[in-house]
């Protein structure tokens, strides 16, 4: 845990369902807000007691620095999420954050392919905003592609990416909204006229590790944000862990300190 790593009671600003299943949550943390980065999460207490004992990680989908706020865009997927989902406006959730090593798309890259699958969409929000338009002028603003993945149209809306100065495209696996397939058959097809030079992405272990193969096909260089269970969220107790190296020469690194996001290459996948 660095210096820059605080723990707070945050109050809900509000808390509101954005599709079956998931819910947008906005806390008033304001100096994880000021600290945090794009890929960092949070290590959430579910609730106010000991149970369920170990905090939940959750990624930053979004960060006001001057409203003091973060935003977290969850899905509802067992105990700890459906005690969360309970947190009314005005109340609390103590959170310890920002944690973990975030997205760094090297700077000389300047058209950067932001890929999500799923409820993996939600670091990747924060991300898009920074690199297309960080009204900070923190990052250098570079051209942004997003392609966005999701079961059904309903699921993508869980994240408006049409707020911000990207180029967007789609895919549904039910063909509900553009196209019928997936994410990464989207990304292969879409390159080809419109060149990327990186790619950042997070979503489930079946379509980063497609998406891995399709950039060993293109030559093209990324970072991964994985996900694992975790335990202490600090790099204490190495119980999430995953492979990284190569596929005849890898360690064991913690998902918590070392990530959550590794180059897309360094994934060993299982
Ligand atoms: C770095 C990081 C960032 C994450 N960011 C988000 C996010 O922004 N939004 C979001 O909805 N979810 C995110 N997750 C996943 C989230 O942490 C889990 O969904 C959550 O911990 C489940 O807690 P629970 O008590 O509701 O479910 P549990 O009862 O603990 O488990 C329910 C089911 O979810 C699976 N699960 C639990 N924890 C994880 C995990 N860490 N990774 C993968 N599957 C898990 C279990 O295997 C089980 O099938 C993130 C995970 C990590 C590691
Ligand atoms: S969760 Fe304890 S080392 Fe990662």
């Amino acid at each position: 845990m660095d210096e820059l790593t605080y723990v707070t009671d945050a109050k809900v600003v509000s808390h509101r369902r954005v599709a079956a299943g998931c819910r947008r949550l906005v806390l008033a943390a304001p100096e994880i807000a000021r600290a945090v980065r794009p890929g960092q999460f949070l290590h959430v207490r579910c609730d106010g007691t000991a149970d369920p004992l170990l905090r939940r990680p959750l990624s930053v989908h979004d960060a006001d620095r001057e409203r003091g706020t973060v935003t977290i865009l969850y899905r509802v997927v067992g105990r700890g999420t459906a005690l969360l989902a309970q947190k009314k406006q005005g109340g609390r959730v103590n959170v310890l954050g920002p944690l973990g090593r975030g997205f760094d798309p090297p700077a000389e890259h300047r058209r950067v392919a932001v890929v999500g699958g799923g409820i993996g969409i939600a670091p990747l929000f924060f991300l898009a905003r920074e690199l297309s338009a960080d009204p900070l002028k923190r990052v250098p603003r570079r051209a942004v592609t997003v392609f966005q993945g999701a079961r059904t149209a309903a699921e993508l809306d869980v994240a408006d990416f049409t707020t911000l100065p990207v180029n967007l495209f789609t895919a549904t696996d039910d063909g509900s909204r553009g196209h019928a397939g997936s994410v990464v058959e989207l990304f292969l097809d879409t390159v080809c006229h419109e060149p990327v030079d990186w790619v950042s992405a997070a979503g489930p272990p079946g379509m980063l590790r497609a998406l891995a193969g399709a950039l060993e096909t293109l030559g093209l260089s990324g970072e991964f944000s994985l996900e694992e269970r975790m335990g202490c969220g600090i790099g204490a107790c190495v119980c999430c862990s995953c492979r990284i190296g190569a596929p005849d020469r890898w360690e064991y690194r913690r998902v918590c300190a070392d990530g959550p996001v590794f180059g897309a290459r360094e994934v060993v996948w299982e």
